[in-house]
């Protein structure tokens, strides 16, 4: 361990392009596509939030996309999985590796909430088995029940323990897989849970669609009509842009090191142009076609329209665990159709946790030489303890500000700091030249001109536009408000201590970055050494498919 080279050959990479794609696919697809899409949507006016949607999926999501890619497969050359060493390859200055700080910042925080938020998943897939809120019958005792479980020590639904239970399952299976590595873990858990998902997500959907009309007499289609029906009247308002904006960095997971990690464990020979846009695709069909025809028309039958856009704003889960778990109540089969729901959704969390820890468990290997199991497991420890402030202070919406600031702004800040440097820092020519290197197919040129400036300035305007709008009434707690909204009496303790402990892991990982560049003797201004290609980037022994 002394010795200034990492001698153990950390070599990774994916068994086959279909496990690739899936894996890359089941990373994209989570809880942000059947959760947070409808509440989004729904929140901002159906119709009209898709306008800005799709705009921003064209010139933002895609070209992050690729450019991601190319960052991450760039930095495999040099065995680099994670943004500092990424960063570093592609701009010869020493600040580069410092900008990739971040890029572990992000993933660790978001991994911690991320597995809560899976945790309730499992726990109502449970809960769903065993009929357990049968006979909750309103929108009140369902967001009681919901809240019984959300605020530890309430009593009034469950038992305390069993939050913890249902995390700690979440996060130890995230952990145990991510373990087993890139192509025995990550891998085949795709292979398995992504066609198990669409599966699901299929049948419920369809399902939906012969709900009866509800009370209000409003048939399912209305949902889908509220949805897909282009409204142009909300069109000047800049926060659906900016939620739409959010909702493609977060359901495409742009903007937080973990396609790049991915990405860096394929060799120049091997397609970016064609998979990536691939994936992105598969996302979007998870998340319009398949997200936008569960929770919206489901509760739209029952609520009616504006009844499910108020249900939708009064937090981004209750569309699915609150009214979700009332639809299910008037089915014939209801308790297998809400397992299947909230099983969806855990099998779409839980590829897409996994993940998330990949960067630093690149980071630590690459550049310390620790083992796979050990990083692995300390990060679980790590996300365990963040995890328990989360639970612990939910109602004070600590997870609320991670989720803001690392989970929506700082993915922002990530995509603009990689675009500048893809594109102007290693300029259009060898950008492009880079995403082509093994492609199977021709992107249009016209997206070098969007790569250069469009998604930059895009990213720039959203930034300065969030930041004042949002980022900064939320720091200054403008009308006793946090990212989580009100915080209650005695609270603002808790968010600055969630504030603080951001800087704090962000400072921690700036000294990380300092110590490995030290220790491998890495000099700035000259650059890595090249690594050689195993061909076509798969295990050897091994055919692409
Ligand atoms: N895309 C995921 C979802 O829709 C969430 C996510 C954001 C993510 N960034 C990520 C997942 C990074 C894995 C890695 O739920």
């Amino acid at each position: 361990m002394a010795t200034a080279e990492v001698k153990s050959n950390p070599n990774e990479a994916w068994g086959s392009r279909i496990g690739l794609i899936l894996a890359m696919a089941g990373n994209a697809v989570g809880l942000g596509n059947f959760l947070r899409f409808p509440g989004q949507a729904a929140a901002n006016g159906g119709g009209s939030f898709m306008i800005p949607y799709f705009i921003a999926f064209i010139l933002l999501g895609i070209p992050l996309m690729w450019i991601e890619w190319a960052i991450g497969r760039n930095g495999g050359r040099y065995r680099k999985g994670h943004l500092p060493g990424m960063f570093a390859a592609i701009w010869k200055h020493p600040a580069a590796k410092y900008l990739g700080a971040i890029g572990l910042l992000i993933p660790l925080v978001v991994l911690s909430y991320y597995t809560v938020l899976m945790s309730w998943t499992l726990a109502w897939t449970w809960f769903s088995i065993t009929g357990d809120y049968w006979g909750l019958t309103t929108q009140e005792q369902m967001s009681a029940y919901l809240t019984s479980y959300q605020v530890i020590g309430d009593g009034s639904s469950h038992d305390f323990w069993v939050p913890f239970l249902f995390f700690f399952l979440s996060l130890g299976s995230t952990i145990w897989i991510l373990s087993r590595g890139i192509e025995s873990g990550i891998e085949k858990l795709a292979k398995i849970g992504m066609p198990i998902l669409f599966l699901f997500a299929v049948i419920l959907a369809v399902r939906v669609m012969f709900l009866g009309s509800g009370e209000n007499g409003v048939s399912p289609v209305a949902g889908l009509q509220f949805i897909y029906q282009p409204d142009f009247s909300r069109m000047d308002d800049p926060k659906v842009w900016l939620a739409a904006a959010g909702q493609i960095f977060f359901t495409l997971s742009v903007g937080m090191g973990t396609l790049q990690t991915y990405a860096s464990y394929l060799s120049k020979k091997d397609d970016i142009a064609l998979s990536g846009i691939a994936t992105a695709s598969t996302n979007e069909t998870a998340e319009v076609v398949l997200g936008g025809s569960i929770a919206i028309p489901a509760a739209v039958a029952f609520f009616g329209v504006a009844g499910a856009m108020q249900v939708a704003q009064s937090g981004s889960f209750n569309l699915g665990f609150v009214s979700m778990p009332l639809v299910f109540q008037s089915m014939p089969f209801g308790q297998v159709f809400g397992a299947m729901w909230f099983g969806l959704l855990f099998f779409a969390g839980i590829t897409s946790s996994v993940a998330m820890a990949t960067p630093i468990v690149a980071f630590y290997r690459e550049e310390f030489g620790y083992k796979r199991e050990t990083v692995s497991w300390v990060v679980g420890l790590v996300a365990l303890c963040f995890g328990l402030l989360s639970i612990f202070w939910f109602e004070y919406g600590f997870l609320w500000e991670w989720d803001y600031w690392a989970g929506t702004f700082g993915l922002a800040v990530v995509a603009f700091i990689e675009v500048v440097l893809f594109m102007w820092v290693f300029k259009p020519e060898n950008a492009w030249h880079s995403i082509h290197q093994g492609a199977d197919i021709r992107i249009p040129s016209i997206y070098k001109f969007i790569m250069t400036y469009v998604t930059p300035l895009y990213l720039g305007i959203i930034l300065v536009w969030w930041g004042a709008t949002e980022a900064l009434p939320f720091l200054r707690l403008e009308g006793g408000k946090g990212a989580g909204g009100q915080i209650p009496e005695g609270g603002e303790i808790y968010v600055h201590a969630s504030r603080l402990l951001l800087l704090a892991i962000l400072a921690f990982f700036l000294v990380m970055i300092r110590i490995a560049w030290k220790r491998n003797g890495y000099d700035d201004r000259v650059g890595f050494r090249e690594v050689e290609d195993t061909p076509l980037g798969v295990a050897p022994g091994k055919e692409m498919v």
